[in-house]
């Protein structure tokens, strides 16, 4: 199939890559005619595992082209993904300028019958909103002759395995109009690669499908914002929240995942859906109660490991050095979006102190997002961050984090005092080599 995809950021590069490595021949559009340049080149404006190959690989066999030409991409597509960002307003609701700009872009330039897909994380109703703004276009050249029908196919994969989610989905959600049968068949039909052994397909009506991914992200924001609720408990109570963790996980009508305590959930998809969930719900007269929680909780959240920090060295931390490891949201990404770490980043410093930062991956992102701000230090390695420091603080789950040298820490840390925000360390192994662990819950610790 030939297809178009508005927006080269994380949904769209990986959708695009993928498709393309199915055998569909895929354009890619954006207003940004730089990173349009660089991708031509190669040059891949995000880290994500085995995303850069793969966007060679397919422009290499031509299957897989740039453009900041709208024109031509819609009429090269016969179905059209917008796949472009949807940042939270400032009353906490998704902006969708961009998606509908796409949407009235499509409609002035549309020559023949099209599909148009909803890719973003978009508002219920949203779908509605794009059909009517390109239908308006439409209209106003005369061309209320062309069918359209717009399909909402919300993405469920996760930075760091994107590419992997992408071409394994567990469930592939379509939300198709009545009467939409001959839409169905063809992304079936684009699907089928990505369909194989069993049934993923869920065909739903539209706001269904636009509501499920909503629900799908805040529930996981709900049970990490419970466990770590339930981490500050365990540290008031004297209990450790990772044998809470294993003791729950194991009835599988809870299960092992996702209720992993630690500084606060982050990055580009929770905290703004759980945002814009309780906007959808104050629009429309109706207090999203445990949403508001969800959300309340993980500020706070973002906060511990300071609180922790200023409970054992004092509030004023004038000429103390903290080595920092991990800076990105999450591991295997350099997305520093609603980072846990930037809280204790700014806090540390305005406390007056010196922290010596290290990502395998973030160190650009977070630099550009600090510029130079006295008192952080990029370090070239783990270890080097630990040169001259009082405690280390841990603040993404990094591999190459999980197995430290202990020596080398009790013999730097002039307090001997280790901040575990991801729980990745073992008490009692710190201990033989003197050193003090604070993590998440660990109370008994
Ligand atoms: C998430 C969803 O998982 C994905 O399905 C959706 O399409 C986009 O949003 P992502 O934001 O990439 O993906 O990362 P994810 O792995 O879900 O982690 C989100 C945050 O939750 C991270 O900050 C992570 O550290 C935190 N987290 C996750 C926990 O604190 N505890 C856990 O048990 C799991």
């Amino acid at each position: 199939m030939q297809l178009t995809i508005f927006g080269t950021g994380y949904v769209g590069l990986v959708l695009a890559a993928v498709l393309a490595d199915a055998g569909n021949k895929v354009t890619c559009v954006d207003v940004d005619a730089a990173k349009i340049e660089n991708l031509k080149l190669g040059i891949v404006p995000i880290y994500e595992p085995g995303l850069e190959a793969l966007i060679i690989r397919n422009r290499d066999a031509g299957r897989l082209t740039f453009s900041t030409d709208p024109r031509e991409a819609v009429e090269f597509g016969e179905i059209i993904f917008i796949a472009v960002g949807t940042p939270t307003d400032e009353d906490g609701s998704a902006d969708l300028k961009y998606v509908l700009a796409v949407a009235s872009t499509i409609g002035r330039v549309m020559e023949n019958d099209r599909i148009v897909v909803t890719k973003s994380t978009v508002p219920v109703g949203t779908a509605d909103q794009v059909e009517a703004a390109i239908k308006r276009e439409l209209a106003s050249r005369g061309r209320d002759d062309l069918s359209l029908d717009v399909v909402s196919n919300p993405e469920f994969l996760k930075e760091g395995a994107a590419v992997a989610d992408c071409q394994k989905p567990d469930r592939i959600v379509l939300g198709i109009r009545a009467g939409g049968s001959a839409t169905e068949r063809t992304l079936r039909e684009l699907y089928a690669p990505f369909n194989r052994n069993h049934e993923k397909i869920i065909v739903m009506d539209v706001r269904s499908a636009e509501l499920t991914k909503y629900a799908a992200n805040c529930l996981l924001a709900t049970k990490i914002s419970f466990m770590n609720e339930i981490a500050n408990l365990a540290d008031r109570l004297g209990a450790d929240v990772e044998s809470v963790r294993l003791g729950i996980g194991s009835d599988p009508r809870i299960g092992n995942q996702f209720i992993y305590p630690g500084a606060g959930y982050g990055g580009s998809c929770f905290p703004k859906d759980v945002r814009a969930l309780i906007s959808m719900g104050r629009g429309v007269n109706f207090e999203p109660l445990i949403t508001e929680a969800v959300e309340r909780r993980n500020q706070l959240q973002k906060q511990v490991i300071f609180e922790k920090i200023v409970s054992r060295l004092g509030a004023d931390l004038r000429g103390r050095t903290f080595a920092l490891w991990g800076l990105a949201f999450k591991p295997n990404t350099d997305d520093m979006r609603e980072a846990p770490s930037r809280v204790v980043i700014d806090s540390l410093l305005a406390a007056g102190a010196t922290v010596r930062a290290y990502d395998p991956k973030a160190m650009e992102e977070c630099g550009r997002i600090y510029r130079g701000r006295e008192g952080l230090v990029f370090c070239a390695s783990q270890e080097q961050a630990l040169t001259g420091a009082d405690a280390l603080v841990v603040m993404t789950e990094w591999k190459e984090f999980q197995s430290p040298d202990l020596k080398l820490l009790g013999d730097s840390l002039r307090e001997r005092l280790v901040f575990d925000g991801r729980n990745i360390y073992d008490p009692s192994s710190l201990a033989r080599h003197g050193l003090t662990l604070c993590g998440i819950g660990r109370a008994v610790s």
